[in-house]
């Protein structure tokens, strides 16, 4: 029997590469990106999949051409109009995380209305990481924690690993199981970092425009086949 991955988080990669061998422009990899997304949270709202988490746009990529982060906003903010009401249709929860402020303010009351309207659904949850850096979300839960403790709310020790994970971004979400990326990069590019202390790793060489149900059951099957030991062993 397989087992599913309550928690799937996924580095979309290799969109500009997939665009740049077919002559195209850049944004146009992007938007055949999005048809990924849309397989990929159909096939996980289907097999039961919990949390379902996609990095769309890190801390970093702002530092791209201003022609690039202006395409993306406004990708972003047409695909979340578009798909509300068939994320809704399928029970689908949203959360956004990630520094928004970034984002032109269209983008973000878009992002917060979406959330809204969705938000007591119980089927998948998908999260969307925009403009968002594990790195930052250490440091924006520390900061967090000082404040409570400025506060007399908590003492220093009170801060256990348990109770600051909870000023994380992805607080009250099951642990990430299976982390993949794709376009064969072999590198994490300040995604979640706290969160994936003991994920199952997967990597592909497919671009992700190319990334479809196929691939995911690939993952999976891989997923299926890891020994999790957590560090602990059994007594033999
Ligand atoms: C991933 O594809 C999407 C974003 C980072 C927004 P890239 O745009 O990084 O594609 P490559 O890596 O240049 O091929
Ligand atoms: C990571 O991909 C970010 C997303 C997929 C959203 P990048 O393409 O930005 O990462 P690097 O630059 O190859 O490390
Ligand atoms: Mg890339």
């Amino acid at each position: 029997m397989t087992n599913i991955p309550r928690h799937i988080a996924i580095i979309m990669d290799g969109n500009g590469r997939w665009a740049s061998k077919r002559s195209l422009p850049r944004i146009v990899g992007h938007q055949q990106g999005v048809k990924a997304v849309r397989t990929v949270v159909k096939a996980c709202g289907a097999m039961g999949v919990k949390t379902l988490t996609l990095f769309a746009f890190s801390s970093e990529n702002k530092n791209r051409s201003t022609e690039e982060v202006t395409l993306l906003f406004k990708l972003f903010l047409t695909v979340l109009k578009q798909e509300v009401k068939k994320l809704d249709k399928h029970n689908v929860r949203l959360k956004i995380i990630g520094d928004m402020t970034l984002f032109p303010k269209d983008v973000q009351h878009m992002a917060a209305e979406a959330q809204a309207k969705l938000t007591d659904n119980d089927g998948l949850t998908l999260v969307i990481a925009a403009n968002y850096g594990g790195q930052w979300d250490i440091a924006q839960a520390a900061k967090q924690a000082a404040q409570a403790a400025i506060k007399g709310e908590i003492t220093p020790d009170d801060i256990t690993i348990d109770s600051f994970a909870n000023y994380l971004s992805l607080a009250n979400e099951p642990a990430v199981d299976l982390l993949i990326r794709s376009s064969g990069e072999l590198r994490i590019s300040n995604f979640l970092l706290w969160d994936v202390a003991y994920s199952e790793f997967y990597f592909t060489d497919t671009l992700w425009p190319d990334f479809d149900e196929a691939e995911l059951n690939k993952a999976i099957e891989s997923f299926n086949h890891r020994d999790r030991r957590f560090g602990a062993r059994k007594e033999t």
